[in-house]
């Protein structure tokens, strides 16, 4: 008998936490996955630990922080050969304890040049690709933050520095040394992590805007919850990623382990219940296993028409699109 192709999904950042979980769940439910990684061999060996089988997944590489990476990417992809059913933007980096801006291979701030540009272009890229797919229907699913929720509890105290990209001028400005900020102001490392998913989950509804009717393609971000143990803190002490994750388990209820993390985002490029098109999914009672997802209203600078279509066409100039 003729045995049905799987579908598959490129998940960048697949070499650990929510990425590296999103990819056994997906596996699990018989996609095949592009792992879109820096590292090879440690996305080969984590997957390995899990005991997943190689031949369920594909490992390419890519540096999101690298625009030349994210094409010859783009590239190495077409030569697979294999139909794209879904893109997962997942990777990025949080390095709240840099008091100077690193820069990427273009000179941008690097927090910024991954999690914004990187997924900017790649979208771009592989838009043609997705489009191709019309069974299932495909999606572009991107990992948003709460943290760009003004309304959350964390964001209104007072020495949070809140995402806000102000009138975009660091960008209009070409985003070049010394410039190192969105808004054009001085570095804040957790800010510019924050301002980065901010323009992710921008871009994602301006996605949906432009494409979802001609395209069908369906553009969805979403919180998984906080794993708040997963690397993303690696660049913070000891201590205060134990006293996040304390603060998270048992204060702010919104720990989530990796894996439950990777199941949901699996849910999002998998389930019918997830076909619309240009929500924000959150989950009640974040921690618990089974709790229903739920389209999350997000704050004003996340909704702000106007700031996202000038973000749009100066991202395009950003990575060479215009
Ligand atoms: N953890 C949370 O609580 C939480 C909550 C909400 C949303 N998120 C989002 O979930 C996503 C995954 O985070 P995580 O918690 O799983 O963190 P993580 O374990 O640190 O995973 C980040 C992944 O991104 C990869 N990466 C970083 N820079 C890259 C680059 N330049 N090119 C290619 N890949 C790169 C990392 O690769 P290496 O293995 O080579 O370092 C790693 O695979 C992020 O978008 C994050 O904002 C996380």
């Amino acid at each position: 008998m003729h045995k049905k192709k799987p579908n598959t999904a490129i998940v960048t950042g697949a070499s650990s936490g929510v990425g590296l979980h999103t990819t056994v769940a997906l596996v699990t439910r018989g996609w095949h996955v592009v792992m879109a990684c820096r590292n090879l061999a440690k996305a080969r060996s984590a997957l390995e630990a899990l005991g997943v089988p190689l031949e369920k997944v594909t490992v390419l590489e890519i540096d999101l922080s690298d625009l030349q990476s994210v094409r010859g990417f783009a590239k190495a992809f077409d030569s697979t050969g294999l139909t794209l059913h879904s893109l997962i933007c997942n990777a990025a980096v949080y390095q709240p304890q840099s008091k100077e801006a690193k820069r990427s291979a273009q000179g941008y701030e690097i927090s910024v040049a991954t999690n914004h540009l990187g997924h900017f272009l790649l979208s771009r890229l592989l838009l043609g690709a997705l489009q191709k797919s019309t069974q299932p229907q495909p999606r572009l699913i991107t990992l948003g933050s709460v943290t760009v929720k003004a309304e959350e509890f964390i964001e209104q105290l007072p020495f949070s520095a809140r995402a806000n990209l102000g009138d975009l001028a660091g960008l209009q400005a070409g985003f070049l040394a010394p410039v190192a900020m969105i808004d054009g102001h001085d570095f804040n490392a957790g800010k510019a992590y924050k301002d980065s998913k901010l323009c992710s989950m921008l871009m994602n509804r301006e996605f949906h805007r432009r494409y979802h009717a001609s395209t069908g393609i369906v553009f969805n971000t979403l919180y998984p919850g906080c794993a708040a143990d997963s690397a993303l803190l690696r660049d913070t002490s000891p201590l205060y990623q134990t006293l996040f994750t304390w603060y998270q388990k048992n204060i702010a209820q919104a720990y989530v382990s990796q894996q439950l993390a990777g199941e949901r985002v699996a849910q999002l490029v998998d389930d019918p219940a997830f076909s619309i098109s240009g929500m924000h999914w959150s989950w009640g009672k974040r921690q618990q296993p089974g709790q229903a997802a739920f389209a999350q209203s997000l704050s004003s600078n996340a909704r702000d028409l106007a700031r996202s279509e000038q973000l749009w066409a100066l991202s395009e100039k950003l990575v060479g699109l215009a």
